[in-house]
């Protein structure tokens, strides 16, 4: 029999965004916190560089937004930028006062001041992080703070299916009450009732072949939003990361940006460097630009990798800062301190998603979106390194703090029928989701990659259309399962990609078309997708 729970706040993610929305959150505010497999498991865990922030003396808040809206393509919003620039300093200190553990300079004038690294795009040392393994730190510190609170209950191996609505129950408001979320141990789905419902659920890089996002990054709160009725902007701009480790043991392994900013160099298969080619910036120039040169030079030159060097550095400064991707390239038979590592770009980031105010509200009153879900107007057209964290961090708190002043209003008693699956038999061929779900992937990787064409866009639409049909006959006559709820949420997001990307007849940032090669300024606008259930918000 299906249970019924009820919460004030149903938080579906626990990356850096979602534990840091419940931990915001006072005391005595019932939270339940969703999360897919094990609680740390998402793109948080795995972050390398690190967290930007302005704490060098030297540094501006000025500066840090001249870089992240130069990065963006003149996408960005400015206002958002400032806002989320301006928090990020308390933001930091906010993690101190959790646990967080940051690496200290051990030498020199700073000995003892926080290590300050550089990334691709920022003008200044401004990366506060952990070694090579910032996430593990932060994720890892945060489960520990949310697991010693009394007011959270923790839901790990259990996947939002879908968002309730109030009109579901015969109320005629347009409120988002909570969600089906389906207990994959058991195989039950629960029904979680909620005053406010925020979509922590991270970003949608598994739509491609080769990413450096763990398994669970498969879009969910973005299809979920989509079909609840909420806009979601800027999908065509899928963030590449330049060098993810080339080995074909080596799933999902990246190699830090912050190598680079410690002096590594980009090689050809002979040696040579060819960064400073394409851009003054060379190996540091925003994501995007290093991102196409390394495709360019590498279909080139028909190689299925470049390299990156960073063996001329002492090996005493590799092991105090990367420690974990020396450790796993060991492990691999390459030694980094002597050798150029084995490197390609593959998907790493979500610049668009569910659009969002300067509070975290969706267009559906009472569901927030934060983190890589989100899409805040911070990031524009690319994504500038170690902003993301960053936003996490300052749009969970602007959300908790939104939640808190809202609590006071009197909560509705609302009965919801359980989920009904007496229609539904066992999956017959569950081997129709795996192949599906490897043509979506390779499909996205060939047509919808680092570089477009009308041609392949519309190839791909019409791929993503017929996967689409066998997907919710599927998913209307079998009982569901993780696989198969990650795979039509993939298709989902795959198709908003596409639209997106077939919407915008230009290149800027991320989105690279060889129909439309150039910058058109009069295009200086996000792109919105509305779905047909969209209706505009009621000013409160
Ligand atoms: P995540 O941390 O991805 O968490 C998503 C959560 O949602 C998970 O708990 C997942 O289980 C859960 N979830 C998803 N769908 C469902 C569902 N249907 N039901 C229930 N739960 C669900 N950014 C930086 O700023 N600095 C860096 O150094 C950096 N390095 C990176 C390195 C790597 C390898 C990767 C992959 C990313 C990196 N990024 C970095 C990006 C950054 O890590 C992410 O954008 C950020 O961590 C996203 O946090 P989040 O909380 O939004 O999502
Ligand atoms: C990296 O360490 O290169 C990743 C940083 C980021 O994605 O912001």
């Amino acid at each position: 029999m299906s249970k019924n729970l009820r919460y004030d706040v149903l938080v579906l993610g626990s990356g850096a965004a979602g534990l840091s929305l419940a931990l915001r959150l006072r005391p005595d505010i019932s939270i339940a916190v969703i999360s897919k497999r094990a609680l740390h498991e998402g793109n948080t865990y795995y972050a390398q560089g690190g967290i930007s922030a302005v704490l060098d003396p030297k540094d501006s808040v000025d500066s840090h937004i001249q870089d992240t809206l130069r990065a963006g393509g003149a996408l960005c919003d400015p206002e958002v930028v400032r806002l989320v620039v301006e928090r990020g300093p308390r933001s930091i200190h906010w993690l101190l006062d959790q646990g967080v553990s940051f690496t200290r300079n051990d030498q020199g004038r700073d000995k003892g001041d926080y290590h300050l690294t550089r990334e691709g795009g920022h003008s200044h040392r401004r990366v506060i992080h952990t070694a090579d393994a910032t996430g593990k730190e932060v994720e890892g510190t945060l489960a520990t703070r949310i697991h010693e609170r009394d007011n959270v209950a923790i839901f790990e191996d259990h996947i939002a299916v879908d968002l309730i609505k109030s009109h579901k129950i015969g109320l005629g408001d347009n409120r988002c009450i909570g969600a089906y979320v389906l207990d994959r141990r058991s195989g039950q789905v629960v029904t979680m009732l909620a005053r406010f419902v925020v979509l922590a659920t991270g970003g949608a890089s598994k739509v491609y072949l080769y990413t450096s996002n763990p398994d669970v990054a498969t879009g969910d709160g973005i299809a979920m939003a989509w079909r609840a009725g909420c806009r979601v902007a800027n999908m065509e701009f899928m963030q590449f990361h330049p060098t993810c480790l080339y080995h074909p043991k080596a799933k999902s392994f990246l190699v830090s940006e912050a190598l680079r900013g410690e002096g590594a160099r980009l090689l050809l298969p002979n040696g040579e460097r060819f960064m400073p080619r394409f851009d003054k910036r060379a190996e540091l120039a925003p994501r995007d630009i290093v991102a196409r040169a390394i495709d360019h030079e590498m279909k080139r030159l028909g190689s299925a990798c470049l390299y990156l060097d960073i063996s001329h550095r002492p090996t005493e400064l590799i092991d105090r800062h990367f420690p974990t991707i020396r450790k796993r390239c060991l492990e691999l038979g390459m030694d980094i301190a002597r050798d150029p590592i084995p490197v390609v770009p593959a998907a790493h980031y979500t610049c668009g998603g569910v659009l969002v105010d300067k509070q975290a509200h969706t267009d559906v009153p009472g569901l927030y979106a934060i983190g890589e879900a989100a899409y805040t107007g911070l990031h524009g057209a690319n994504r500038m390194a170690s902003n993301s964290l960053l936003e996490c961090l300052v749009f969970s708190e602007l959300a908790a703090r939104d939640i808190e002043g809202l609590m006071a209003e009197p909560a509705l008693r609302l009965e919801v029928p359980p989920w009904d699956d007496s229609r539904v038999t066992e999956p017959d061929e569950e081997i129709v989701v795996v192949h599906n779900w490897e043509e979506l992937r390779r499909f996205m990787w060939d047509y919808v990659g680092i570089v477009r064409t009308n041609k392949r866009l519309r190839r791909a639409k019409r791929r993503v259309d017929l996967l689409r049909q066998e997907i919710i006959e599927y998913y209307s006559n079998f009982r569901v399962c993780n696989d198969l709820l990650e795979l039509r949420n993939l298709v989902e997001v795959a198709d908003l990609i596409i639209q997106s990307a077939l919407s915008r007849r230009e290149s800027r940032g991320l989105h690279y078309t060889l129909d439309f090669p150039e910058k058109d300024p009069s295009q200086c606008t996000p792109t919105v997708l509305i779905p047909d259930s969209y209706r505009p918000r009621r000013k409160s």
